[in-house]
């Protein structure tokens, strides 16, 4: 059977192909996915919060930096999938959530978002020890569950100030005192 120019192709990417399980190829195609439709949700939220009625520049900077993040985090896994020799297949992206009540229910929706992508990528690194794939579980670990890991401190940490800001003014009062360097000495 004649090979036409794509199935060549495609046989020279496959030739430097080792220990890439079909299932790791899917898993990744699968994160690319994740990771675009994050980016996509959190463009939706910065320009949510970017609106004239709405007003809230640092709500607009945050998700507008989260979207570019997400989108890099795709590019990297599809650099990566072809320097492994893998197809890299993208779907189309469901559409976002398009407007939130406040900025807490957002900042909860994203932190609900990104434990879904931190348990894809866990699912995907316990699979590439499973299919002994250390490249693939070296690649995981430098460049992706450390910085989830941050990332989910952050949200976390917004949430847990704007409450407190919402029903504890006090408390969130005399923090930013104590933070405020008054007594550096102490
Ligand atoms: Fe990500
Ligand atoms: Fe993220």
């Amino acid at each position: 059977m004649a090979w036409c120019f794509r199935d060549i192709r495609r046989h020279m990417c496959m030739l430097m192909r080792q220990n890439f399980a079909k299932s790791c190829e899917k898993k990744l195609n699968d994160q690319i996915n994740m990771e675009l439709k994050a980016s996509h949700q959190y463009l939706a939220m910065a320009y949510h919060f970017d609106r004239s009625d709405i007003s809230s520049p640092g709500m607009h900077r945050f998700f507008l930096k989260a979207s570019a993040e997400e989108r890099e985090h795709a590019e990297k896994i599809m650099t990566y999938m072809n320097k492994r020799g893998g197809l890299i297949i993208l779907s189309s992206v469901p559409q976002p959530l398009p407007c939130f009540a406040n900025s807490l229910d957002a900042l909860k929706h994203a932190m609900k978002m990104e434990l879904e992508v931190n348990k894809h990528l866990l699912d995907l690194h316990a699979l590439a020890g499973k299919e002994a794939d250390p490249n693939l579980c070296d690649f995981i670990e430098a460049n992706f569950l450390q910085e989830q890991v941050d990332g989910q401190k952050i949200l976390a940490d917004y949430i847990s100030q704007l409450e407190k800001a919402q029903s504890q003014v006090g408390e969130f009062l005399f923090d930013k005192y104590m933070g405020s360097g008054m007594h550096p000495a102490k």
